[in-house]
């Protein structure tokens, strides 16, 4: 296998005159967790429809599982499965038919189809709501059932964008223990997240993105300077702008507890204070050992 599931350089996306994606630089070990954090607009959802072969990237060269993104795509995805940011189900089918229809155009034969459907119906506790429509789930039976959809067959490597945003936070708990039953079972999974106690919880390594560029690269410990430096120095408010509040920029995580914190969305005054300060710029993942689960 090998080392890295996802190698892009250089990577570049502009609409019109706007450059969604302007040089990504990423190196994703395989096994784990690696989350893309970034405010709305950042660039996250352009970097993960480039490297699930959705959009040809205008610059820069990015493999994915060894394979180029671009010649050759097909060998790519049929090793990955995405997970879009907004639901992606045929809204009027009950849960169990949408997974069962997923499950036919995989190849499986009918009887499979359906055990493979009930399967996951009762992984991600969708079994009373099996016969249902999905557009009558609510948000977190959504994730889930989509979350379900593209686990039909297991992937090598799963991208999900923004898996928890708009989640209570038993949904969203539930999303995570989700991420790590997949890693455990040998998946290396990509998330995007506006929310820094996300990754923290989750990522083995995290990129922070902002206006399309990676501005800072590591371990959630390594990148805890940007948060103590949010913390001493609260984001000043500008007038005109949401008035930013309280949030994990202000506080330092601690590892290994019980996610008690609060969510907020990436401060990017306190992103800007981290550079100034040093902490380490983006760059080539290094070899570190895998967190304890
Ligand atoms: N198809 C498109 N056409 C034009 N502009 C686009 C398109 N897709 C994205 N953009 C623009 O590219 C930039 C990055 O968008 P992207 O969706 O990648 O951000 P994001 O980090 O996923 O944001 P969010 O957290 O809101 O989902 C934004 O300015 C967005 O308006
Ligand atoms: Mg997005």
């Amino acid at each position: 296998m090998s080392e890295f599931a996802i190698e892009a350089h250089a990577l570049t996306k502009a609409f019109g005159k706007a450059r969604a994606v302007d040089g990504v630089d990423l190196a994703v070990r395989t096994g784990g967790v690696y989350a893309i954090l970034g405010p709305n607009g950042a660039g996250k959802t352009t970097t993960v429809r480039m490297l699930s072969t959705l959009l040809p990237p205008d610059g820069g060269t990015a493999r994915v599982l060894g394979h180029d993104v671009v010649t050759e795509a097909d060998r790519v995805r049929g090793r990955i499965s995405l997970t879009g940011q907004f639901a992606s189900l045929d809204q009027d089918l009950t849960g169990r038919e949408n997974l069962v229809l997923l499950g036919r155009l995989f190849g499986f034969r009918g009887r499979e189809a359906h055990d493979r459907a009930d399967e996951l119906l009762a992984v991600f506790e969708l079994t009373d709501a099996a016969n249902r429509p999905v557009k009558t789930y609510s948000g977190g039976m959504r994730r889930r059932v989509d979350i379900a959809a593209g686990l039909v067959v297991q992937p090598d490597l799963m991208f999900l964008d923004e898996p928890t945003t708009g989640l209570d936070p038993r949904s969203r708990n539930q999303v995570w223990q989700i991420v790590r039953a997949l890693v455990a079972a040998g998946t290396t999974v990509l998330l995007t997240t506006q929310y820094l106690d996300e990754a923290d919880q989750l990522a083995d390594r995290i990129a922070v993105i902002d206006h399309g560029r990676v501005i800072a690269e590591g371990t959630s410990g390594e990148l805890q300077g940007v948060r103590r430096l949010g913390r001493a120095a609260p984001a000043a408010h500008r007038p005109g702008r949401p008035r930013p509040g309280p949030g994990p920029a202000r506080r330092p995580a601690r590892r290994g507890r019980p996610p008690r914190r609060r969510t907020g969305d990436l401060d990017r005054a306190s992103l800007r204070r981290g550079r100034r300060a040093g902490v380490r710029r983006a760059g080539r993942a290094v070899p570190r050992r895998r967190r304890d689960r």
